[in-house]
């Protein structure tokens, strides 16, 4: 029997960007997916105050919802944190966990985002696990040990392709326009999937646009993309999605 591949996956990360005036963009978005031949999924996941919003938004158009960041415990005494919990109870069905962004500005090591998608599967949700190399790893000819390590440290003993994403972004990719060769990338996802199940989704992430998208999505072991600011338009993210459709 042929090896089935894995669904692609093409999410939005808003990052904190949005206000109620962003719904407008995910209505968008929702209205333009109707006469799309969807081959690949579809996730937003837009600042948790406008999660329910955006559900209710893009409610009977084929959107999933994701979170961007949980904590590692269910409940409790966490001033400003949210749980897996509260997300799946909101209306996701995935959180983002251990982007560059978090591991940069609120430190958190692979132990930390390793117990965040244990949170995430103990709830229910799909872990969108985020791993990358910076431009002075890559630089240093680093860039595979960076991501075997990331891997091992932040992905849970016992993942399985229904219940983890990985997310390779590399950091210097990230909002700056720079993108690696579709060389570069097909290494990276090549050792990623030596590492994990054949059909576990590896997304490529950093400065993904309509131009770019097709030629991403055509490199071996890329299974979708995780796109920053070209997902806050919907006319922008919509190009992206035909290139997975
Ligand atoms: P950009 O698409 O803005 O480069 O952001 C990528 C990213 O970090 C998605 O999580």
């Amino acid at each position: 029997m042929a090896q089935k591949s894995p669904r692609p996956l093409v999410a939005g990360n808003w990052k904190m960007n949005g206000t109620t005036a962003a719904l407008k963009e995910a209505r968008l978005l929702a209205g333009m997916l109707k006469d799309v031949r969807l081959k690949c999924e579809v996730m937003l996941c837009p600042p948790a105050t406008l999660i329910s919003a955006v559900r209710t938004v893009v409610k009977g158009a084929r959107i999933r919802l994701g979170g961007q960041d949980c904590h590692w415990n269910a409940n409790g005494a966490h001033t400003g944190d949210i749980s897996a919990e509260m997300l799946k109870d909101a209306g996701c069905s995935a959180v983002i966990v251990g982007h560059s962004e978090r591991r940069t500005d609120h430190g958190e090591t692979d132990e930390i985002v390793r117990r965040k998608a244990e949170a995430a599967h103990a709830a229910g949700l799909i872990a969108i696990v985020c791993i990358g190399e910076t431009l002075e790893q890559r630089k240093s000819g680093q860039t595979l040990a960076v991501i075997s390590r990331q891997l091992k440290g932040s992905v849970p003993a016992g993942s399985t392709a229904a219940n983890t994403v990985i997310a390779y972004e590399p950091v210097w990719a990230i909002g700056t326009g720079l993108t690696p060769t579709t060389a570069e990338v097909g290494e990276v996802h090549q050792s990623i999937r030596r590492e994990t199940d054949p059909l576990m989704r590896i997304l490529y992430g950093g400065s993904v646009k309509p131009a770019n998208a097709a030629e991403l999505m055509a490199v071996a072991n890329v299974n979708g993309a995780l796109v920053g600011g070209a997902s806050l338009k919907a006319a922008d993210f919509i190009g992206i999605i035909k290139a997975y459709a």
